[in-house]
This record gives C-alpha cells, sequence and structure tokens, in this order.
C-alpha cells in the first residue's frame, strides 16, 4: 500500500532529525516536502543540517525549501542552547549531496498540496510559523490539507518556561492561526513526548547497529541527553519530534482526547503557554484539537530504531 502523501516542517535539531529519519525509513509515509524553520538554530543552519540529514538516509530526491527565519511577530527566538551551536552538534555529518529548491517554504507546500492526487499531512516539528504562512497567503490550500499534526505546547508545564513550550513559545499567534483554521489539528505537546525517552537501553539498541545511521543516532542522543540533563536534570532526553511520525504510522501507538486548545498571546509571564480544556470546562468552546495524552513508548521505539535500522542497512 502507499505511503500517506506527508510535508515535514521542522527546525532541525536532534530530536527532528530523528523524525525525518523515521518518516523516510517507513512505507507507511510518503514524504513529499522538507520545509525548514528558525527554531532550534537560525534556519540557515536548519536547512543545512536539513540536507545533511537526508543525505544520511539515502533521501536526497526529497525536495527541500527554506522557510521563516522568524515568527509572524518577527522575533527569533532560537534553541542553540540545547542543540549546540550548529542546531545539530555532536557527531560529524555528511556533506549535503542536494540542494534546497530556490522558493520560498509555504510556496512550495503550496504547490506540493495542488499537485497531490489525495489530501496532504502536515507534520510540523518547530515554531508553525510555515504551516500558519500558508494558511494565511493560500487559505484554498485548506482543501489539500488531511490534518495538521504538531509536537508543541503541553498540558501540564512548558520548558522554555515554566509554562511554554519551546515551539509554542516561539511563535504563539502561528499556532493561533492553526488552531482557528477548523482544519483538523493533533497536538503532540511535552506531556506526551516526555514518555519517550531514549533511556540507556534504547541507545545501546542504536549504538549496537554496525553502521553509520545507528552510530550517529546514538551520538545525537548523547548531545541531546548531556543538554538534557544540564538544563532540566533529565536522566534521558525525551525525543519529542519523532511522536508526531510515529502516530502517522501506527493509530495505536499514541491515545488521544479531543478538547478546546488555546495558546495565550498576551500574558507577562504565559505568552506561548497552551490552554488545554481536558475537561470541558469552557462550556461555550468547542474541541478545536486531538491532544496526545498516552504513549505506548515500547512501540514507539521499535518503530522509530526499525526505520533507522532499515536506512543504515541500506546506506
Ligand atoms: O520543546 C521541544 C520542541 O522544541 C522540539 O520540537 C524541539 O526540536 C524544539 O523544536
Ligand atoms: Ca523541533
Amino acid at each position: 500500500m502507499a505511503g500517506k502523501p506527508v510535508i515535514i516542517d521542522c527546525d532541525p535539531g536532534h530530536d527532528d532529525a530523528v523524525a525525518l529519519l523515521l518518516a523516510v525509513g517507513s512505507d507507511a509515509i510518503d514524504l513529499r516536502a522538507v520545509t525548514t524553520t528558525f527554531g532550534n538554530c537560525s534556519v540557515e543552519d536548519a536547512t543545512r543540517n536539513a540536507l545533511q540529514i537526508l543525505t544520511l538516509a539515502g533521501a536526497t530526491d526529497v525536495p527541500v525549501a527554506r522557510g521563516a527565519a522568524g515568527a509572524l511577530s518577527g522575533l527569533s527566538t532560537l534553541g542553540n542552547y540545547v542543540h549546540g551551536a550548529s542546531g545539530l552538534d555532536g557527531p560529524p555529518m555528511p556533506a549535503p549531496a542536494f540542494d534546497i529548491v530556490e522558493e520560498p517554504a509555504p510556496a512550495m507546500m503550496r504547490r506540493v498540496i495542488e499537485k497531490s492526487s489525495e489530501p496532504v499531512t502536515v507534520v510540523a516539528t518547530g515554531p508553525i510559523t510555515n504551516v500558519a504562512q500558508l494558511l494565511l497567503d493560500s487559505p484554498e490550500s485548506k482543501e489539500g490539507i488531511r490534518e495538521i499534526i504538531f509536537m508543541g505546547g503541553s498540558t501540564e508545564r512548558g520548558n522554555h518556561t515554566p509554562t511554554a513550550e519551546f515551539n509554542t513559545y516561539a511563535d504563539p499567534e502561528a499556532l493561533d492561526v492553526v488552531l482557528q483554521s477548523g482544519l483538523p489539528v493533533r497536538m503532540v505537546g511535552l506531556n506526551l513526548t516526555h514518555q519517550a525517552l531514549a533511556a540507556p537501553a534504547v541507545v545501546e539498541r542504536m549504538a549496537a547497529m554496525h553502521h553509520t545511521v545507528g552510530q550517529t543516532c546514538a551520538a545525537w542522543m548523547g548531545f541531546f541527553g548531556a543538554s538534557y540533563n544540564r538544563i532540566w536534570e533529565f536522566d534521558a532526553p525525551p525525543v519529542h519530534d519523532p511522536c508526531t511520525v510515529a502516530a502517522l504510522i501506527d493509530r495505536d501507538v499514541i491515545g488521544w482526547r479531543e478538547a478546546f486548545v488555546a495558546v495565550e498571546l498576551e500574558g507577562k509571564w504565559t505568552r506561548g503557554t497552551t490552554v488545554v480544556d481536558l475537561h470541558g470546562r469552557y462550556r461555550e468552546q468547542a474541541p478545536n484539537a486531538k491532544v496526545a495524552i498516552t504513549l505506548d513508548a515500547e512501540r514507539y521505539w521499535d518503530l522509530v530504531l526499525k526505520s533507522v535500522d532499515r536506512l543504515g542497512r541500506q546506506s
């Protein structure tokens, strides 16, 4: 069976990198395009990193377009404090074997969606600026979008600030556009991704793979894990972004709940915080998203490692 047509908009970033490998290595996904955004690092670095990751994965036929250098507000909040100076610090990466498509990310998204014979799933694993820009520039594109599934926000605490998760903090106006779009939206927040820990047993499975892709993933987990331990005292890093892709491959890997979700745009201390009404307390607000609640972590890691090993053996 042909894979689902998917566009991944990302800010690679160690966990974005694993999300790209999961997608490329799975027959359930037809990765039509990758677009890049500022976030974990500058958009220039994220774009170079995306080309390097896809080169490592042997996916040099996937078109890549550079996207937003900053939020709809113009601000550019960067996460190099987690991902290092390059945005993908740790192991050496291959030089890109191909170049980007010289068109803005929203324009490429629109073109890919228009050309597709079936609706396209949009996966966003960074600040969701490019997706919001697409919806603002080309509202007619909505007809060709099956759903938007994004990593961001949280039903509980944040990370970049005590209440706001990094992606939503970096561009809350963009998430507001997406939440008000009327499109099917699935939210994968920190409450879910903190169940996706790359524990030592997981990293050992990567390190036991006798190929560059597996060794690179293990080294990424080493760098990412050191950052998470230094900043947030985690014993193992939560590998956030592949959770979005895993949900497209295996419908049972995540449990969902419909809820009204809003993003705070005004709060002095709470800007970028997602407010997730899991119990319908805002009676006048109908649910506008499906929110990820439970992860089958064993199933998740089996999916990720299967893709990583498959790509490694092919390389
Ligand atoms: O808060 C975690 C999210 O912010 C992840 O997507 C990570 O890659 C960064 O973009
Ligand atoms: Ca990301």
